[in-house]
């Protein structure tokens, strides 16, 4: 039986279909239904782009210091921190058969990942960071022209790699030097870059929350591994929790490791975002070029209950400088 926090965590990773989209909406415009007047707000499941208002922020800001009264405690923290894997192994041992769905907003929000994919792209080389079962990278390799392509999906989880490695196609993709897929922690502390990539090769570096599950003592670390895969010029794709995101907010008591880092019940860690902390984070310390930062704030509604749910999911596009 899936607990709300893991069909929360799928959930937010499978957003649905947006066929409809492709081609005809701009990339960081996340949608166009508008609420204008507050009391159409439950004539509809969904709305783009919310604004906050202050009384919001308040409610938002009271939950989380609720959650301060009761943190986990410091035996338990140092277990979740000190064997994060084991908890992502867990996962994907349990949750293996929700994987595998296509991903179309990729190709609205990171159109850069598409253009490698033409047949005369020529040599390109891509990674996904945090790859899990592989819902990134087989979208992308679906699509494929281009015989120069190379995607790497790499993940610390050994089973997620598993699942990655037991898909029909990746024997034929592995054999024509199109898909390659290996254990690979990102912050791992020797410096390490993954399995059959050479240093400084990567055009793009996918990452899809991922960066949310790393402790914020090894940001640092994990940016200058990103620094030494990617290539002059190379782009990294960002998307990820947003600060007040629903996912946050009702996190109850015993689940907060840090300001607004928590664990969720299956033992999996998540961090929610600002856009300043990513800016901070990426260009300011680590030296890549901000192309583009943007948060996608959804109200969904349940219009049964008469409930408002707030999401927020930060997207980024940042650039090794030339
Ligand atoms: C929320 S899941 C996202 C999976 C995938 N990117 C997706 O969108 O379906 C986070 C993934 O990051 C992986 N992960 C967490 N920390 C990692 C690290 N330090 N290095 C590599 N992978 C990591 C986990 O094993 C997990 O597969």
């Amino acid at each position: 039986m899936m607990s709300e926090e893991n069909k929360d965590v799928i959930s937010n990773i499978e957003k649905p279909p947006l066929d409809s989209r492709i081609g005809r909406d701009p990339p960081f415009v996340f949608g166009q239904r508008f609420l204008t007047e507050e009391e159409d707000v439950f004539n509809h499941n969904a709305w783009d782009n919310v604004e906050w208002d202050d009384e919001q922020i308040e409610q938002f800001q009271v939950n989380i210091e609720k959650q301060k009264e009761n943190p986990v405690c410091d035996f338990q923290k140092g277990e979740f921190n000190s064997k994060p894997k084991k908890y992502w192994d867990l996962f994907y041992k349990s949750n293996k058969e929700n994987f595998f769905k296509d991903r179309k907003w990729l190709q609205i929000e990171f159109p850069s990942i598409f253009e490698c994919t033409k047949k005369d792209a020529g040599e390109k080389t891509i990674l996904e960071i945090g790859c899990g079962a592989g819902n990134t990278m087989y979208p992308i390799l679906s699509k494929n022209e281009n015989s120069k392509l190379r995607v790497f999906g790499c993940d610390y989880s050994d089973v997620a790699v598993d699942l990655v490695r037991s898909n029909e196609n990746f024997e034929k993709l592995h054999a024509s030097k199109n898909a390659y897929s290996s254990v690979w922690d990102l912050a791992n502390e020797e410096g390490k870059i993954p399995e059959d990539l050479e240093e400084n090769s990567v055009d793009i570096a996918v990452m899809v929350f991922i960066f949310s599950a790393l402790n914020p003592n090894q940001w640092k670390q994990a940016i200058k591994n990103l620094q030494k895969v990617l290539k002059p010029g190379g782009l990294i794709l960002f998307r990820d929790y947003g600060r007040y995101d629903l996912a946050q907010i009702r996190f109850k008591k015993n689940r907060l490791l840090d300001d607004n880092f928590y664990v969720r019940g299956d033992g999996t860690r998540v961090y929610f975002f600002t856009e300043e902390e990513l800016r901070e984070i990426f260009c300011e310390q680590g030296g890549f070029i901000e192309e583009r930062i943007g948060s996608d704030k959804r109200l969904l509604v349940n219009r049964k209950k008469q409930l408002k749910m707030y999401r927020c999911w930060l997207q980024a596009v940042f650039k090794v400088p030339n």
